[in-house]
């Protein structure tokens, strides 16, 4: 296992839709414990395959103390409700915006023994499931912003200091949530 340079917002690997995962091998075993070290150096609740530059459909999350990956998740709301919520993503360092997301949703795909799962979660690990499902789709959480809001936080990451560095931090300074 590995820390991996996360790749930023700007690479073009981040809009790129991840494959479905075929074998389940030594290679995504692999993937999976560079997805967790990656993500838990960096401080982050979840972390897609494609942010460390693996167009294949995996994420890892850590919420509450807990980890878990999923491997070819398909993802279906739980109801209607839905809450606002700051958010943050580890390949936009340094800015968190509020973003509306479904409260319950369920998960169901694979672990990395090719063994189905089924993940069900509320609040932070809702959140952090439709965020890393996003991921896997080309999908980034401002995106998900109103009119307004997207224009705003697309001016305020224009200006980052990372913006333009090529797609990927060397260290990364700071620690986005
Ligand atoms: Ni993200």
């Amino acid at each position: 296992m590995s820390v991996t340079p996360i790749r930023l917002f700007g690479d073009p690997v981040l809009r790129t839709p991840a494959a479905p995962v075929v074998d389940f091998d030594k290679e995504l075993r692999q993937l999976v414990g560079d997805l967790t070290e990656t993500m838990l150096e960096a401080g982050g609740a979840g972390l897609a395959a494609p942010q460390i530059g693996v167009g294949l459909r995996v994420f890892t999350w850590y919420v509450d103390g807990q980890l878990g990956h999923l491997v070819n998740p398909d993802v279906t709301p739980v109801g209607e409700e839905t809450e606002d919520g700051a958010e943050g993503c580890l390949s936009i360092p340094g800015f968190r915006f509020d973003c509306r997301r479904h409260l319950y949703v369920a998960a169901t795909g694979w672990n990395m023994d090719g063994d189905p799962i089924r993940v069900e979660g509320s609040h932070v690990l809702a959140r952090a499931v439709q965020h890393e499902t996003d991921h896997l789709d080309g999908v980034l959480f401002v995106d998900r912003l109103d009119d307004e809001a997207r224009a705003a936080a697309l001016e305020a990451i224009a200006e980052a200091e990372w913006a333009g560095m090529g797609g990927y931090l060397p260290t990364l300074k700071v620690s986005p949530h």
